[in-house]
């Protein structure tokens, strides 16, 4: 059994994966990226610029120049705006390609790394030593990203928490560029019916199977 040790956590919006993968990362005492922080920050650094999600080459410019320290301890970057302006300027083709090489670059270092997004899979670490696609139902879904932003104060209505959901979920899945899918060899895992505890403890088995393989 290889010490080296890439887990490649993706799925759809509010599906669990980042606490999954954040416990995985404790569990093997692997870093851990969570690269929706990385287009979350390009969304608001265009904004915050005073420019336009529409604008391809802002985003970009973006991108190339974003300063990655300090990005988990950025609240911000946890809001609704922020992930709905990460999805709009993540279907273009240069803002992908000006973020890979430093996700190549976590993924691949010493003892491996955990990764959770939407393409680490199939895109960032195709090699991957294990592979999960974390799921829920849209209703599921949205019902624990409710509870989250109302908890710490955000004021937002389950309706239009769906509705958010549900739309990002089809332009994540329908962009031409890297767009959200399984990767044909990682394993679902819908955690609908499982608190956080089942959850981790399936995905924890799903990473021993692969580790034994
Ligand atoms: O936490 P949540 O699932 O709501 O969002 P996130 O993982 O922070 O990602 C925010 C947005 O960034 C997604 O809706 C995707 O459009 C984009 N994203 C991506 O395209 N590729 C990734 N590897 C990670 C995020």
């Amino acid at each position: 059994m290889s010490s080296f040790l890439i887990i490649a956590v993706d799925g759809p919006a509010a599906s669990g994966k980042g606490t999954i993968a954040a416990r995985l990362a404790a569990e093997y005492g692997l870093p851990h990226l969570d690269t929706g922080l990385l287009y979350r920050a390009v969304g608001l650094k265009v904004l915050d610029a005073g420019g336009s999600l529409d604008d391809e080459a802002a985003a970009e410019a973006a991108a190339r120049s974003l300063e990655v320290s300090g990005l988990s301890e950025n609240a911000r970057l946890t809001t609704g705006e922020a992930g709905e302006a990460a999805s709009r300027i993540a279907g273009y083709p240069g803002v992908r390609a000006a973020l890979l090489q430093l996700q190549q670059d976590f993924a691949r270092q010493t003892g491996g790394a955990v990764l959770d997004g939407r393409d680490i899979g199939t895109v960032i670490a195709p090699d991957a030593t294990a592979k999960l696609f974390i799921t829920a139902t849209p209703h599921t879904r949205a019902t624990r990203r409710w509870k989250q932003l109302t908890a710490r104060g955000d004021a937002i209505g389950f309706d239009e928490m769906l509705a958010d959901i549900v739309k990002r979920d089809e332009r994540d899945a329908g962009r031409g560029a890297a767009p959200m899918v399984q990767a044909g060899d990682a394993v679902l895992l819908d955690t609908t019916e499982m608190d956080i505890e089942a959850a981790f403890d399936a995905a924890r088995r799903i990473v021993e199977a692969a580790r034994a393989r």
